[in-house]
This record gives structure tokens, C-alpha cells and sequence, in this order.
């Protein structure tokens, strides 16, 4: 069953005010968890890489991070407040507002694709299908980060309620194979999120 609202957020535009105020807004002092992580995989890309931020939010840490690294980047939020919120800060740089299920941005192609704190909100067939997207989008040896649990478990989202599922290391690793793409390395930040870097093949 899907768990999509009908704006496609799954339940993120309900809680958008409160996640730009808090993660979407960058603290005087400290960097938001995860983004060493993101900035370290931003910088191992060449100056004019281009890179799509899934599930971006506000575009704060995640499209700011790959914008220091020099990259050009695309977003994509089905939440109208959170682009909203994305324009302001980075007026000029492409976001669409739409499910990345049915993003246009996937008939582009790209050297890199981050997702930070989206795969699990997902159902599990919505997984697969942007995983394959992913695969399809990116150029040889293009590479994708993603954060999900590294077990397959199935939890409440603490900010929404909603139900968010991984899928598990044994099957995201499967799926990515069988899209063409490699897991080759994982790692876990100061929040406990675990992190997949996976490359195409
Ligand atoms: C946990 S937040 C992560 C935001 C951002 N990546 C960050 O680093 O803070 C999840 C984001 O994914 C968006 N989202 C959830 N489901 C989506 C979907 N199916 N398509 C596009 N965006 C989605 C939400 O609107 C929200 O901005």
C-alpha cells in the first residue's frame, strides 16, 4: 500500500515549517548532521559534475554542500513549501516540484545522484522504481548516495508518523546489482544514519 499523500510528500508538506526552521536552516555554529559525509562524496566529483539531489527539502545541508563542492545541481521536492523555501535561498537553480517517481529530471542524465533521508519513505515497489531510475540516469561510473538503515526494519518517522521502511543492506544491494550499479562502501554519520555509496558498473 502506498503511503503517498496526494501531494507526494509523504507527509513532509504538513511539517515543512518546522523541518526549514530546524535542518533547513543553516546553524551559526556547527554543520548539520551528515554533512561531512555529503561534503566528503561532493568533493570526490570533478568541478563541473552535474548532480541531482533527491527529496532535497530545503536544499539546506544537501545542494548547498554539492554547490561549495563547484557542482551544478538539480532538485527535485514534491513539497510546494519546502521548494518554496528551496527558491529563495537558490534562486536560478533547477528544482522540480514533483515526486521523484515521477520526476522529468530523470530523462536527464548525471555523475551523481544523492538522496538523503528519502529512500524509506517510500513503499518498497516506489523504491525499486527510483532505484532503477537512479541506474538509468547516471553516467558510467556515475555515483549514488543514499541513507537507509543498514537492516531491513520498518519504523514511524519521527517528524510525520508516517510508516517509513528499508528495505535492508541484502536488498538494496540485489536491487542496485540488478539495475546495473555496485554497492561499494557504507558508513554512518554522527546521527546514526547509515550511508550506501554506490556506483555504476
Ligand atoms: C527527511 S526530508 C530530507 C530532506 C533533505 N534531503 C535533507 O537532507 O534534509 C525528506 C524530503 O523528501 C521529500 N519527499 C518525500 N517523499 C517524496 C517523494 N515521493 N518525492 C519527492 N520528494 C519527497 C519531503 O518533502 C522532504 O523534503
Amino acid at each position: 500500500m502506498s503511503t503517498a499523500t496526494e501531494d507526494g510528500s509523504n507527509g513532509y508538506e504538513a511539517v515543512a515549517d518546522i523541518y526549514v526552521a530546524g535542518r533547513g536552516t543553516r546553524s551559526p555554529v556547527g554543520d548539520s548532521v551528515g554533512a561531512a559525509v555529503v561534503r566528503a562524496w561532493a568533493n570526490g566529483f570533478p568541478r563541473d559534475a552535474t548532480v541531482l539531489d533527491l527529496g532535497s527539502g530545503p536544499g539546506e545541508p544537501s545542494t548547498r554542500i554539492l554547490q561549495e563542492a563547484g557542482l551544478t545541481t538539480y532538485a527535485v521536492d514534491a513539497s510546494p513549501t519546502m521548494v518554496a523555501a528551496f527558491r529563495e535561498r537558490y534562486p536560478g537553480v533547477p528544482i522540480e516540484r514533483n515526486t521523484v517517481e515521477a520526476s522529468e529530471f530523470f530523462n536527464r542524465t548525471f555523475s551523481g545522484v544523492l538522496a538523503w533521508g528519502l529512500l524509506f519513505l517510500l513503499d518498497p515497489a516506489s523504491q525499486a522504481l527510483v532505484i532503477e531510475k537512479v541506474a538509468r540516469a547516471l553516467k558510467p561510473e556515475g555515483r549514488f548516495l543514499f541513507t537507509a538503515p543498514r537492516e531491513p526494519l520498518k519504523w514511524l518517522d519521527g517528524m510525520t508518523g508516517r510508516p517509513s521502511e528499508s528495505l535492508g543492506g541484502r536488498t538494496y544491494e540485489q536491487l542496485l546489482r540488478d539495475a546495473g550499479l555496485m554497492w561499494v562502501a557504507d558508513t554512518e554519520d554522527e546521527g546514526g544514519n547509515h550511508y550506501y555509496f554506490v556506483e555504476k558498473v
